[in-house]
């Protein structure tokens, strides 16, 4: 029965923003709120599957019947992943994660002096693009939060990080994507790229598994 679909299947969710701290006080994050990837994740546990959600900071309830980490940094979210992924059948990476985080931590609050301060950055790992070698036969789910050439950046980045599916959200939009109820997604994969109407986050989680759900019959 449809109810079951997933029974059997470990699914990995990642959620909302990282934050990177710049010193006790200060930290780099974004407006991602989560909404998407929570949505997923109950989803995903209402269709049987055992789901682990790995999320930054939120103001969201965590949802019933899922296993719950708590990160941070992107690094903190990758070791989590590291630690779930052998064992898992997919993952869906709907976090927001830094690209770059400050290149030191400064242990002490740092003090207002000159007119201009340059903040150093160091590029964060690629989590998604990562995973391939650590195992080849997990479905790789991606996002695309973008603000122009939406859907030629998706499938640049469902190319070259390796994934099954990539879910295209255009961010300039105000009734949609960060903070939003509701989000206008466009599914891409290796055969097409379905556009939908703009629906609630939960909806569009729905339609985002049922894409999943022929992927996992296949690693079988
Ligand atoms: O390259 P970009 O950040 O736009 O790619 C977005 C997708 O890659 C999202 O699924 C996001 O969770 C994931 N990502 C990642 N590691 C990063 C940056 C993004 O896994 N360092």
């Amino acid at each position: 029965c449809k109810k079951q679909q997933l029974k059997g299947k470990k699914v990995l969710v990642t959620a909302g923003p990282t934050i990177e701290p710049i010193d006790p006080f200060r930290y780099i994050t974004n407006h991602s709120s989560g909404k998407m990837g929570y949505a997923i994740a109950e989803v995903a546990a209402s269709l049987g599957a055992n789901v682990t959600l790995i999320s930054g900071p939120t103001n969201l309830k965590k949802p019933d019947s899922v296993e719950f980490v708590q990160t941070l940094t992107a690094v903190e979210m990758f070791d989590a992943i590291k630690e779930h992924v052998d064992s898992s059948d997919a993952i869906v990476m709907s976090a927001a994660v830094s690209d770059y985080a400050p290149k030191t931590y400064k242990t002490n609050k740092i003090k207002k002096k000159d007119d201009n301060i340059t903040l150093e950055l160091k590029k964060n790992p690629d989590i998604l693009k990562s995973l391939d070698k650590i195992n080849p036969r997990l479905v790789k789910v991606g996002f695309a939060a973008e603000t122009n050439h939406t859907n030629q950046y998706a499938k640049e980045k469902l190319e070259n990080k390796k994934l099954d599916l990539i879910v295209a959200n255009d961010i300039s939009n105000s009734n949609s994507g960060f903070k939003s109820d509701n989000n206008k997604i466009t599914i891409i994969n290796h055969q097409k790229t379905i556009s939908y109407d703009i629906m609630s986050k939960v909806e569009c989680a729905e339609i985002i598994m049922e894409h999943v759900i022929p992927l996992l019959s296949k690693t079988n």
